[in-house]
C-alpha cells in the first residue's frame, strides 16, 4: 500500500499502463479513505492512473470531503471551499505525477463534491461518474461544461437520496452543457455491481473519445 503525504491532501497515487487515457480520480463516501475505491478504480480502468485522496473533514472520526449540518444537509460555505481545495490537489498532483486532467469516479459524499468541482472549477476535471449524488449547492456558479460526459448513477430504493434530488442535479448539470446520462437502477444507497458495469463501459467510452480528441 502506497499512501502519499507530500502533496496537500493525503492519497494514494497508481500509474496506469495508459499514459494517454486520463487518469481517474476515486472520491470515497463518508467513512471511507483513499483506500476504498482503488479495487473498484483498476475494474473500471483496468490501465488507467488513479489518483485517490482522502476527504479532509471529519465527522465522528469519519473521513469526508466537506462538512454537513445533517444527513443531506450540507454546509455550503463549506462545499465551495474544499471543492476549491480539492481542484487545487488536482493541479498540484498533476504536476507532481505528470498526469493528464482526470475524470472522477465518486460514491455517495466523493460524488457529492465531485458535482461541486465539476460546477465551480469545470476545468479540473473532464467528466465525471457520480455514484449516488445529490445536488452539492443550492445556488451553484454558471458553469460552462459543454460537451463534459458525466453519467449519474441513482438508487431507487436509495433511502439517502430522493429520486427528486437526483433529477434535479441531472438537470442542473445538463444546464451547463454536460452531455449527462442518468441512470436508476434497482438499488439502495450502496455501490452493486450493476454501478461497476455501467461506470466501466462509460469510462471506456468517454476515455476513448477524450484521448481521439472526439
Ligand atoms: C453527503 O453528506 O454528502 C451525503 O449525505 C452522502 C453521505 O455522505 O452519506
Amino acid at each position: 500500500m502506497t499512501t502519499a503525504t507530500q502533496l496537500s491532501f493525503i492519497h494514494r497515487f497508481e500509474a496506469g499502463a495508459n499514459l494517454t487515457a486520463p487518469p481517474v480520480l476515486l472520491l470515497h463516501g463518508t467513512g471511507g479513505d483513499e483506500n476504498d475505491l482503488i479495487g473498484v478504480g483498476r475494474m473500471v480502468a483496468p490501465d488507467a492512473a488513479l489518483l485517490s485522496p482522502r476527504g479532509k473533514v471529519l465527522e465522528g472520526g469519519m473521513p469526508r470531503f466537506f462538512r454537513r449540518l445533517a444527513e443531506g444537509v450540507f454546509d455550503e460555505d463549506d462545499v465551495k471551499r474544499r471543492a476549491n481545495e480539492l481542484a487545487d490537489f488536482i493541479a498540484e498532483a498533476r504536476e507532481a505525477y505528470g498526469l493528464p486532467a482526470p475524470l472522477a469516479l465518486g460514491f455517495s459524499n466523493g460524488a457529492n463534491i465531485a458535482a461541486a468541482t465539476l460546477l465551480l472549477r469545470p476545468e479540473a476535471l473532464v467528466g465525471a461518474v457520480l455514484i449516488r449524488a445529490m445536488v452539492p449547492m443550492s445556488e451553484p456558479p454558471v458553469a460552462n461544461l459543454t460537451g463534459k460526459p458525466v453519467l449519474i448513477l441513482s438508487g431507487s430504493m436509495d433511502p439517502m437520496v430522493p429520486a427528486a434530488n437526483a433529477d434535479r442535479l441531472a438537470a442542473m448539470l445538463k444546464d451547463t452543457g454536460a452531455d449527462v446520462q442518468h441512470r436508476t437502477l434497482p438499488a439502495g444507497h450502496g455501490l452493486s455491481q450493476a454501478d461497476i458495469a455501467l461506470a466501466r463501459d462509460f469510462i471506456t467510452h468517454a476515455s476513448g473519445a477524450i484521448v481521439s480528441g472526439a
